[in-house]
């Protein structure tokens, strides 16, 4: 029998992964990291339409940076679902720290997937991001922040938490993303990891993050100028912040 703990993910009877499908594009799923996926990872993040605004990938991006990447998201997964697993008799569903899903991907009509994208759902760990409106943030403030947000037990309401994404060019425009972060959000993150403030980042031009954002809810808080350096470039960021209202 299923893990009744992997709620409310089904199980896929092909493959055995866990997967959440999304609640209106019912074609796309959400599922752990494969080994198939490490090939695709070299040319996405060195297309030009997908780095340009990611502030986390090096660039030029390397076949040891997909190996590296995927050890660790695997490794993030895997541990989540072994943590489920322990819980399997639990009579409450329990919380988690981390989604065990994160891979975007179509379903064809003949049941094989395609890779679409990426969604990761983390703790913040930026000061300037979890820095209270009006607040300090130099350097030991910034430092304060990050500590206080990390200490935070599993399943605190007060953790800070933000999302990293992208979908790959040609499935640009489609609706996905605004649907991903729906579900992943509502179905998963509030109720499995009791996430309930989030803060959204996107550079300044990337009008399509800012919507997707927006659709679902979130509201801008902070302009950040200068940012980040990226290849030489100064690049100003958009904050936006979402506080899921439960209940
Ligand atoms: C940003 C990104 C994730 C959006 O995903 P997506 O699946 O294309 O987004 P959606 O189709 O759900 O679009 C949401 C809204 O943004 C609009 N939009 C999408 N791309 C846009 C763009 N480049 N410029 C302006 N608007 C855009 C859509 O039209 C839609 O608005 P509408 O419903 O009013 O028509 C995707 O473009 C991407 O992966 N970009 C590269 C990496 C990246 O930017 N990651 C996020 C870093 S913060």
């Amino acid at each position: 029998m299923a893990n009744p703990q992997l709620h409310p993910l089904e199980i896929n009877p092909r493959t055995g992964e866990p997967f959440l499908r999304l609640k209106d594009r019912k074609d796309i799923i959400i599922t752990p990291p494969r080994r198939d996926d490490v090939a695709l990872y070299v040319p996405i993040m060195n297309d030009p339409r997908i780095y340009e605004w990611l502030g986390s990938p090096p660039f030029p991006y390397t076949k040891e940076h997909a190996e590296e990447w995927y050890a660790k998201i695997k490794q993030s997964s895997d541990a989540i679902l072994a943590e489920l697993e322990a819980a399997r008799e639990s009579p409450e569903l329990v919380l988690v720290g981390e989604s065990p899903i994160r891979v975007i991907r179509q379903v064809k009509e003949d049941g094989e997937d395609v890779y679409v994208g990426d969604i990761g759902i983390i703790r913040c760990v930026e000061g300037k991001l979890l820095a209270p409106l009006a607040s300090p943030v130099d350097d030991e403030h910034q430092a304060n922040y990050v500590e206080a947000n990390a200490a935070l037990a599993v399943g605190d309401p007060n953790i800070i938490w933000t999302f990293g994404y992208y979908v790959v060019p040609s499935y640009h425009g489609k609706g996905i993303m605004t649907d991903v972060v729906r579900s992943l959000l509502w179905e998963w993150a509030v109720p499995r990891m009791g996430v309930r403030t989030i803060v959204g980042t996107a550079f300044e031009g990337n009008e399509g993050s800012v919507k997707v954002f927006q659709k679902n809810g979130f509201v801008k808080t902070k302009f950040i100028k200068n940012h980040i350096q990226m290849r030489g470039q100064w690049r100003n960021l958009q904050v936006l912040e979402l506080l899921a209202q439960v209940g």
